[in-house]
């Protein structure tokens, strides 16, 4: 168990050695992560933080609004950025889940780069956990935000990153996030990958296979949400399949639904969720969504699957 007050003051204590008298920004997507990271480091050198959301179009549905919106809330200096055709061109003609992965990485970091050098700082702050390292490391998946770690020098993209989370699994950052008196919402707040919805769109990843996936996925969270589960989703097959719409035989999309239950994402199960719950966001899947006639429930653990699909 992680002794949160300890942390807190020497994490805050590093911080301020680290950053001097620069200014800093933060990578915040608004996951619990990103968001304690950036608290943390508020705390420790107030105005000279500006939090940077980057809006990449991969975003749940009122998700940039919401973390823009707390972010103020939480007296942070806050820029958002408008960077949602950039990602789609980034990603356009990658289907392999690596290469969406690393794409979505560089121009992750090529965006930061160039926010880095417009107000002139030298630390970037990132929401890097441990699990994030190992899973990395033992090539399980190279996570947006691992860089160092896999030999890539952060400089070759203008600046230094600072991890003042990088010791800590998933439920030790969420007793930091309490113990800083952050909200519920963030600290209890459903894991969501960096790479966001590009990971739950299988093949290549366009706006409008995104928005169906966005669609499905906020069903899902509505429907699922008193389950207490550690993460609920969606995700949008490359494949098709027969169906019919409006009495019409048609070839449409296919979405998965996937509820599991975790402590800290390194092993996972498939929730028992009762039929009728099923049922319901089956039949909202199919109603609200035109292009869709196929809802599968995934009811694999981790391992031998992972939590995501990609
Ligand atoms: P998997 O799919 O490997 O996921 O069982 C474990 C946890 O990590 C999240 N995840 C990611 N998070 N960048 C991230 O920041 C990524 O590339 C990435 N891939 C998976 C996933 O949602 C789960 O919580």
């Amino acid at each position: 168990m992680v002794d949160a007050k300890e942390f807190i003051n020497k994490a805050i204590i590093e911080i301020k050695e680290d950053v001097g008298e620069n200014k800093v920004i933060s990578a915040c997507s608004g996951g619990v992560d990103s968001m304690t990271a950036t608290y943390l480091v508020h705390k420790a050198v107030g105005d000279k933080l500006i939090a940077v959301f980057i809006n990449d179009g991969l975003r749940r549905e009122g998700e940039p609004e919401f973390v823009v919106r707390t972010l103020k809330s939480l007296g942070i200096n806050t820029r958002s950025i408008d960077a949602k055709e950039e990602f789609f061109k980034t990603l356009k003609g990658k289907t392999d889940a690596e290469e969406k992965r690393k794409a979505f990485r560089d121009k992750f970091y090529k965006t930061f780069g160039q926010v880095a050098k417009e107000e002139n700082v030298k630390f970037i702050v990132q929401g890097t956990i441990k699990a994030d390292v190992i899973e990395t490391v033992e090539g399980i998946k190279s996570q947006h935000n691992v860089l160092e770690q896999i030999g890539i020098n952060p400089q070759t993209y203008g600046y230094l990153i600072l991890e003042p989370l990088r010791e800590l699994f998933k439920p030790g950052v969420r007793t930091v996030a309490r113990e800083l008196g952050l909200p519920k919402e963030i600290s209890e707040r459903m894991p969501f990958p960096g790479p966001a919805l590009s990971l739950r769109v299988l093949g290549e990843v366009t706006p409008r296979k995104v928005a169906i996936v966005r669609k499905a996925t906020q069903i899902v969270e509505e429907e699922t949400l008193n389950l207490g589960t550690f993460q609920n989703f969606a995700v949008l097959h490359n494949d098709k399949a027969t169906g019919i719409k409006n009495g019409k035989r048609v070839y449409g999309n296919i979405i998965t639904i996937r509820v599991v239950v975790s402590e800290d994402a390194v092993t996972a199960t498939a929730k028992e969720i009762d039929y009728k719950t099923l049922f319901k966001i089956a039949n909202r899947i199919t109603k609200e969504l035109s292009t869709v006639v196929r809802c599968l429930y995934d009811v694999t653990d981790k391992p031998p699957a992972t939590i995501e699909f990609e």
